[in-house]
């Protein structure tokens, strides 16, 4: 059993000895910081860590970890708290370790097509720091997260399908272990086979085999050219044809997503954005001009050919720029008009063949449960979103919706697909790990029983019971 937190002995206890190693200022028992660390942002539970604690380096990171192994305290890191799944919330008490303070960016290595960052930078932060460069940081979701914690999740975005997903644009990380540790993971160059992969599994491990202190991420050119295509269907079959199509067709494409028309419906009315309300595919291609310019004409064709009822090409940056901006801001713009009321997301992903009729089926389900449905998604990468709205009271609604959710998982899984394309596992997803990763759970435990002997990381977060547990 984990120390006994929640005991105000305890806590004072935990607070004084966290008082010798930090600073006062470093260390937060009011009320206001653990209600904010004690969720996230589209998750119900709420639970509030005993202490909030902001290391400022490694070393501070290094001490907190070592007290808490001593302690047998449990940990939770956060930085920008934009997880959706509950990842960030202390359900077993103990210290949020908030690492929004270590924010500085360590180097940019243009001609090594590098950067050095400490784990709460975001990365719109990192691009603007980059801007005379040339190059960028090409993984974008929608909040404007930290790099550590995108590291943590493995998150994606937009331009996933074309630039990889954070663990692909990790090459080494620095690690405080769940013992107190610090160990380096990786390094600089642009490939190894040297070593087990200990980047690429601390990347999407959701804190719960240590807390990263500072990344060592790829940067990309940014492109030539950039172009892109919006096409409007009569329904979604339709729009998931084309998507196909362009993906058959080789083009470069380096975003592809699907929106719709109640999510257009959202972003007009939060965003302002002029947008026929109909399920629309967005394209960009990024290349060179001549390159850009034939994919272009290219998707409008293959548009024309999966029956949409408009489309049209996009060539005005500031437009284009505009349009993104306001897919970013999508899922709040959801959250926006219905005020008041809870909501859970999928981010399902199957293989791109089976993604028209998962997709149909998906919003089969959710139209069962009479929720308002909200279909946003990478689907260039087979990775969808439908987010469903219900009102906090109302315990039938919410278990239509569950029972919904659970109903589509399933049905990713049953075509070869994920619970979680990018936005991790978590709290959410909990029930559906064994289904989808059957007696590799078991070696999940080892290697966290391996590096966390304590289980004070995380805890109850990730993997679900053990078998017969
Ligand atoms: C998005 C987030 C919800 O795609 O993943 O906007
Ligand atoms: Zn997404």
């Amino acid at each position: 059993m984990l120390g006994a937190m929640s005991d105000p002995a305890a806590t004072a206890d935990l607070a004084t000895r966290l008082g010798a190693i930090l600073r006062r200022d470093q260390i937060d028992t009011s009320t206001s910081a653990l209600d904010l660390h004690g969720r996230g942002e589209s998750w119900d539970a709420v639970r509030r860590p005993d202490v909030v604690v902001y290391p400022e380096s490694t070393e501070d990171v290094r001490r907190v970890l070592a007290l808490a192994y001593e302690t047998r305290t449990p940990v939770t890191p956060v930085a920008v708290n934009s997880s959706l799944g509950g990842h960030t919330v202390p359900v077993a008490g103990g210290i949020s370790l908030d690492l929004t303070r270590m924010d500085r960016i360590l180097e940019i290595a243009t001609e090594d097509f590098l950067a050095v960052v400490q784990p709460g930078v975001t990365y719109p932060r990192l691009n603007e720091a980059l801007r005379a460069t040339g190059l960028f940081f090409p993984v974008d979701p929608g909040a404007e997260a930290s790099l550590g914690g995108m590291a943590s999740t493995n998150a994606s975005g937009t331009l996933a399908v074309r630039y990889g997903v954070t663990r692909d644009l990790v090459l080494g990380l620095e690690l405080v272990t769940p013992t107190g540790r610090v160990v380096r993971t990786g390094g600089r160059a642009p490939k190894s086979s040297s070593g087990y992969a200990l980047t690429q599994l601390l990347c999407g491990a959701e804190g719960t085999l240590g807390v990263i202190t500072e990344l060592t991420v790829r940067l990309v050119p940014r492109p030539e050219a950039v172009m892109g295509a919006r096409a409007a269907f009569g329904d979604v079959r339709g729009a998931v044809e084309l998507v196909n199509a362009v993906l058959q067709a080789g083009l470069p494409v380096a975003r592809c997503e699907l929106v719709d028309a109640a999510a257009i419906g959202a972003i007009r009315a939060h965003l302002g954005l002029e947008l026929p309300e109909a399920p629309t595919v967005f394209l960009e291609f990024h290349g060179d001009d001549a390159a850009v310019r034939s994919a272009t004409d290219v998707s409008l064709d293959l548009a024309r050919e999966s029956g949409a009822t408009a489309a049209e090409r996009a060539t005005d940056p500031a437009a284009l720029a505009a349009l993104w901006r306001a897919r970013h801001q999508a899922y709040y713009a959801t959250v926006a008009v219905n005020p008041g009321m809870e909501n859970v997301i999928t981010d399902l992903a199957v293989p791109v063949s089976r993604l028209a009729e998962v997709i149909e089926a998906s919003l089969a389900a959710a139209a069962r449960t009479g929720a308002p449905t909200y279909l946003i998604g990478h689907v260039g990468d087979g990775n969808f979103h439908l987010n469903l709205f219900f009102p906090p009271g109302d315990a039938a609604a919410r278990a239509r919706v569950e029972a919904a959710y659970a109903e589509m998982v399933n049905l990713a899984l049953a075509a070869g697909g994920t619970s979680t394309g990018e936005h991790g596992i978590g709290l959410r997803k909990l029930p559906f790990v064994r289904a989808e990763h059957g007696d590799a759970v078991d070696l999940m435990w080892a290697i966290k029983d391996a590096l966390d002997p304590a289980g004070i990381m995380n805890p109850g977060k990730k993997l679900p019971p053990r078998t017969g547990a």
